[in-house]
């Protein structure tokens, strides 16, 4: 007789606590696909010049000397993958033997007329966007994305490969290394692997040699990645911008006419690869920000800024010459 209110009592706080939280799931739920919802109908409803005063054309695109990278946006850039203790003037110091090892560094970057970038999703799948691709002046390629046996979907040309030690392959000699770096050992690693080889300190992060001309390779300024993070991506925390979305805004910067192949997650929310097969499906989009990315990629496409080519449309490539 005692005990059977406290029984009561248990089995309220368990529906209470069931309620509750059903509730915040609910609430968390709803308040995350209604800050989407009203992130996308905020940019939705910008004008061509609101949506326009993201892009700052003087910002470097790439490295061109040690003087352009503030203390404030090195701190930034330097706790993006690590947490290296490195000070300004140790990468001023690396910044000069990049410059004495690779003379296009300090060049100014050659203006191109028509640009495709090509992202590594999985949508490129049976698109016969090859030619297509081919057909630009600059192919930016990123990471590892592959050619052999793909060519009909994503072409055979590539200018450009934006790349960072992790994911570093060999090139042939017409293409420009474009190296993405997201720390001071990324840049070390860059000078090694053409010269001395690369020496594993904390951790092995790219091959000890790498094969591309020399003479064609390029480095994005650290404070370009700052820029696109606060500009362009209304900087969230915890995220930093892919190499993809990276290489869209490079090549707003870069070229006259962008076109953009290759980019959205799978139907798992993946951001999976045109030429792999996964047994994991919670890959997710690493620690980017995949979904406002995509949107941004969206909206610059809404904005005629650049031509966005989701899916195949049969007709596509009817008039490009065979
Ligand atoms: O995976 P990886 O970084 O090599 O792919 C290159 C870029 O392509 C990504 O940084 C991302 O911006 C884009 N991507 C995508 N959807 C995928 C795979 C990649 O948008 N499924």
């Amino acid at each position: 007789m005692i005990s059977c209110p406290v029984i009561i009592t248990k089995t309220k706080l368990k529906v209470l606590l069931a309620v509750l939280l059903t509730g915040t799931i609910t609430l968390v739920f709803l308040s995350y696909s209604s800050s989407k919802y009203f992130l996308d109908q905020s940019l939705r409803e910008e004008d061509d010049a609101e949506f326009m005063r993201r892009f700052d054309e003087s910002v470097e695109p790439f490295l061109s000397g040690t003087k352009n990278l503030s203390l404030e946006v090195f701190d930034w850039w330097k706790t993006l993958q690590t947490i290296e203790e490195q000070t300004l003037e140790y990468y001023q110091t690396v910044v000069e033997k990049l410059l004495k090892t690779f003379p296009a560094i300090s060049k100014r970057p050659e203006r191109w007329r028509t640009c495709a970038v090509v992202g590594n999703s999985p949508n490129l799948k049976g698109s016969h966007y090859g030619r297509l691709i081919d057909s630009h002046d600059m192919v930016m390629r990123m990471n590892r994305g592959q050619i052999k046996s793909y060519e009909e979907d994503v072409g055979t040309k590539t200018t450009h490969r934006l790349m960072y030690p992790e994911t570093a392959q060999n090139l042939d000699n017409i293409t420009h290394l474009v190296l993405s770096p997201y720390k001071i050992m990324d840049l070390v690693w860059l000078q090694q692997a053409f010269t001395t080889g690369y020496v594993k300190t904390i951790r092995n992060i790219g091959p000890y040699k790498i094969q591309a001309n020399k003479n064609l390779v390029m480095v994005v300024n650290p404070g370009f990645i700052a820029y696109v993070y606060h500009k362009w991506l209304g900087k969230r925390n915890g995220s930093y911008p892919s190499t993809g979305f990276l290489a869209v805004i490079l090549a707003l910067h870069m070229c006259e006419e962008v076109s953009v192949f290759g980019f959205g997650a799978d139907s798992d929310g993946n951001w999976s690869h045109y030429w792999e097969k996964y047994k994991r499906k919670n890959l997710g989009t690493g620690l980017h920000y995949g979904k406002l990315e995509y949107l941004m990629i969206e909206q610059l496409a809404a904005h005629k800024k650049i031509n966005f080519f989701k899916k195949s449309s049969p007709n596509i490539t009817k008039d490009l010459p065979m």
